[in-house]
C-alpha cells in the first residue's frame, strides 16, 4: 500500500486507521517527524508540559517464571537473588515521599514468598502511612482473588505488560506453562476489580513482526489501559535469546507517537529501557509523546541485581539520586515534573 501524507493526517485527526495503514506506517520512517510533532501537540493539549513521576521500588528479583528474554528468569542460575523486607520497602517509600513522590510502584518477579498475606500486609502498611499516595503493583500474574485482596488492602494500580498480543509469538517468548490467554484474563480481572491498569510490550523482541505489533495496537484498543509502557527489547547474555539484537530505538519512538495519537489521554512512560539504549532516550521519548518517568527508588545496593537486561541505567553509586537527575532531564526536554498524584483524566 502506498501510504500518503493525507492518510497519515487522517490517522492523526481520527486516532485510528485500517490495518494496511498501520502496517505501512510501522515500516517507514517517512512520517516520523510529523508523528512526533502531532503527538507532542496532542500531549500538550491534554497534559500541558506536565510529566508525572512514579517511584519504582524493585522489591524482589526472585521469579518462578522462565521468560526467555528476561535476565531474572528462574533458569538464570548466575543471577544473585534478593528480596526486600517490609521495613526496607517502607523506608524506600519514606525516602520517596520526602523527594515528592506520590505514587509508589512495587515491581518484582513472580516470587512465591510474597503470598497474599505477606503482600497485603505490605500494601496495608504503605496505605496506612501514606494515605495520599497511589500504590501501584507490578508483580505478575496472580489469581483474581489475590488481585481483589490486594485491591482491598489499598492498592490502586497494577502494571502487567501483555508482552505480545499474538499467541504464537507469546509461545516463542515464554515457556509452555505461560499463555497469552491467561495474561489477558489477568488484565481484564484487574480492570473489573477497579484497578487503573497498565499494559504494554517490548519493541523488537525476537520473532516480532509488523503484523504482530499491529495486533498489539488492536489489543490495546480493546483493553483501553490507563498506562501503556513500551521499551526496546535489550539483550541479556544469560538468557536463551543472547544472540538476538536489541530492538530499534527509532521504532520505539515512532510507536510512542502512534500510541499518543491513538490514546490521547494515556499515561505513557519514557522507560528505563529507552534510557538504556540511548543516553538521551527518555528525553527523546518525552518529546515523542510520553508523559511519565519512573525514577528508581530501590536501595542502591540491590539495583544492579534487578537486571532484566544488560547495561541498565541508574544502577551505580552516582544514581542514588535519580529524582534530581530526571528533574534535569525532563526540564532539558522541555517539560516539567509535577508531584501531585496524577489521577487519569478521561
Ligand atoms: N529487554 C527489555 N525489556 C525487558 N523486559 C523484560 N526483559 C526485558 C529485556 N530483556 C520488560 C518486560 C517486562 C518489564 C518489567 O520489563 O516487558 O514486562
Ligand atoms: Fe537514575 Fe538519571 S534517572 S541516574
Amino acid at each position: 500500500m502506498a501510504l500518503t501524507k493525507t492518510i497519515v493526517e487522517e490517522f492523526i485527526r481520527t486516532g485510528d486507521m485500517d490495518d494496511a495503514g498501520f502496517l505501512a506506517l510501522l515500516q517507514t520512517d517517512a512520517f516520523d517527524e510529523l508523528l512526533k510533532k502531532e503527538a507532542d501537540r496532542i500531549r500538550r493539549e491534554n497534559y500541558g508540559e506536565d510529566v508525572y513521576i512514579r517511584g519504582l521500588i524493585e522489591f524482589t528479583n526472585y521469579c518462578k517464571n522462565n521468560c526467555y528474554y528476561c535476565g531474572i528468569r528462574c533458569g538464570n542460575k548466575k543471577a544473585e537473588r534478593y528480596r526486600l523486607s517490609q521495613e526496607e520497602i517502607l523506608s524506600c517509600c519514606d525516602e520517596g515521599y520526602r523527594l515528592g513522590f506520590r505514587t509508589f510502584v512495587l515491581q518484582g518477579g513472580e516470587d512465591p514468598y510474597y503470598t497474599d498475606e505477606v503482600l497485603c500486609g505490605i500494601v496495608k502498611e504503605i496505605r496506612g502511612r501514606f494515605p495520599d499516595c497511589a500504590i501501584t503493583l507490578s508483580a505478575g500474574e496472580r489469581s483474581r482473588e489475590s488481585y481483589q485482596a490486594l485491591f482491598d488492602a489499598g492498592a490502586n494500580r497494577y502494571l502487567l505488560r501483555h508482552e505480545t498480543a499474538d499467541d504464537v509469538h507469546y509461545g516463542k517468548l515464554h515457556p509452555a506453562e505461560m499463555s497469552l490467554k491467561n495474561r489477558k484474563a489477568c488484565l481484564f480481572h484487574l480492570k473489573e476489580i477497579g484497578y487503573q491498569v497498565g499494559s504494554g510490550f517490548m519493541v523488537g523482541s525476537p520473532y516480532q513482526t509488523p503484523e504482530i505489533i499491529l495486533k498489539d495496537l488492536r489489543f490495546l484498543q480493546e483493553l483501553k489501559p490507563d498506562m501503556i509502557g513500551i521499551g526496546p527489547y535489550l539483550t541479556h547474555q544469560d538468557t536463551p535469546f543472547r544472540e538476538f539484537e536489541n530492538g530499534s530505538f527509532e521504532l520505539t519512538l515512532r510507536l510512542i507517537s502512534i500510541l499518543r495519537i491513538i490514546f490521547p489521554w494515556a499515561l505513557i512512560p519514557a522507560t528505563t529501557a529507552l534510557g538504556t539504549i540511548r543516553p538521551d532516550g527518555r528525553e527523546r521519548g518525552l518529546q515523542a509523546g510520553a508523559n511519565v518517568v519512573m525514577p528508581n527508588l530501590s536501595p542502591v545496593g540491590v539495583r544492579e541485581l534487578y537486571s532484566l537486561y544488560e547495561n541498565k541505567i541508574c544502577t551505580g553509586e552516582e544514581a542514588a539520586q535519580c529524582r534530581g537527575c530526571l528533574e534535569q532531564r525532563v526540564r532539558s526536554a522541555g517539560y516539567r515534573i509535577v508531584t501531585h498524584i496524577g489521577n487519569v483524566k478521561r
